[in-house]
């Protein structure tokens, strides 16, 4: 897979033009896989911001998080930390699996920059006003893309759409039908899906359970050398090992890219259309992403798109590649 020239390069001279590569805003709580969103973005895509969640772990942590993976890809991407609880749900985290910092298993540097302000809410808001055909790609539990959907309705007739990774057309992790990202804010995710946003694609547990990173991974982002490369190879070791002790995979799921492939590299995933609800009430459902799997002709009455099937070789391969960019 070769990585698309940045920007929007025209040589004329040969009447070779190269698209404009999408622009999008990144939401998300690294965490492990969010981490690997952060850099695919911006490998294959014009990343212009990035606004960190509670999520994995607290929003401090998290927004520390992306700075260091931000600064070890020398990327010039601005951070705006974000909302440090749910909408209504009680707070929740997932050290279980990224640890106590939300990136174990790494020796990481020290931070050396800070958040460019603590308002993501309004950097997304004033972004995607001032800024045409934005792609907001949430990777974390959805409460700052709810709030400043519920802040600025105006948002959903100029974004070009939304990208999230959370829910499941199976089963959940946290619950037997409930995934961590809805399940740590469902009134949030009920919002977003609810907001008018007329493109919204979903990638749940029941694709990115595909797409498996364990050993060849690990050698093959070894093999690219360099701090990064020698980081994000530590990175799946621990979270690998992680999915090994829960689990006995021989790999851990690599969540979060799906969402950005979905907007960035599309025929890497498979998507349908369904009607799909967030239960709120449910004693033993609360989270549960209710995907209507009936046969349905009038495919209007879906409200989003729906990923089922992924190339998960290419998937790796993205990892890699975008590794190998910024190594
Ligand atoms: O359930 C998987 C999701 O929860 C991923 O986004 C992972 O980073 C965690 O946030
Ligand atoms: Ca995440």
């Amino acid at each position: 897979m070769s990585l698309p020239v940045h920007g929007t390069d025209t040589n004329l001279a040969d009447s070779t033009i190269v698209a404009a590569l999408p622009r999008l805003i990144l939401d998300c709580d690294p965490g492990h896989d969010d981490a690997f969103a952060i850099l695919v973005a911006a490998a294959f895509g014009e990343l212009i911001g990035v606004t960190t969640t509670h999520g994995n772990v607290g929003v401090e942590l998290t927004t520390n998080n992306a700075l260091t993976v931000i600064e070890m890809a020398g990327l010039e991407v601005p951070v705006h930390k974000g909302m440090s609880r749910p909408l209504l749900a009680p707070l929740r985290n997932a050290t279980r699996v990224h640890g106590e910092t939300g990136l174990a298993g790494a020796r990481l540097p020290a931070v050396a920059t800070e958040a460019a302000s603590t308002d993501a809410v309004g950097f997304i808001i004033g972004t995607v006003r001032e800024t045409e055909d934005v792609w907001l790609v949430a990777t974390g539990p959805l409460t700052n893309v709810a709030a400043a959907l519920r802040a600025a309705p105006d948002l959903s007739e100029r974004l070009a759409g939304i990208s999230f990774m959370g829910g499941s057309a199976g089963c959940g992790n946290v619950t037997a039908v409930a995934e961590f990202n809805l399940a740590a804010d469902p009134e949030a995710a009920a919002m977003v899906i609810a907001s008018g946003v007329p493109v919204i694609k979903m990638v749940g547990l029941n694709l990115t359970y595909q797409v498996l990173v364990g050993a060849e991974t690990i050698t093959r982002l070894r093999a690219v050398g360099g701090g990064l490369s020698e980081v994000t190879a530590d990175l799946i070791a621990h979270y690998a090992g992680v999915y090994d002790e829960l689990y006995g995979w021989r790999g851990a799921p690599m969540h979060d890219p799906c969402a950005v492939a979905g907007v960035l590299i599309p025929e890497l995933i498979g998507y349908e259309r369904r009607w799909v609800e967030v239960e709120l009430r449910g004693e033993h459902t609360r989270g549960m992403t209710v995907v209507d799997e009936r046969p349905r002709l009038d495919l209007t009455q879906s409200n989003l798109e729906v990923g089922y099937t992924v190339d998960a070789e290419r998937m790796r391969d993205a990892l890699v590649e975008a590794v190998a960019r910024f190594s």
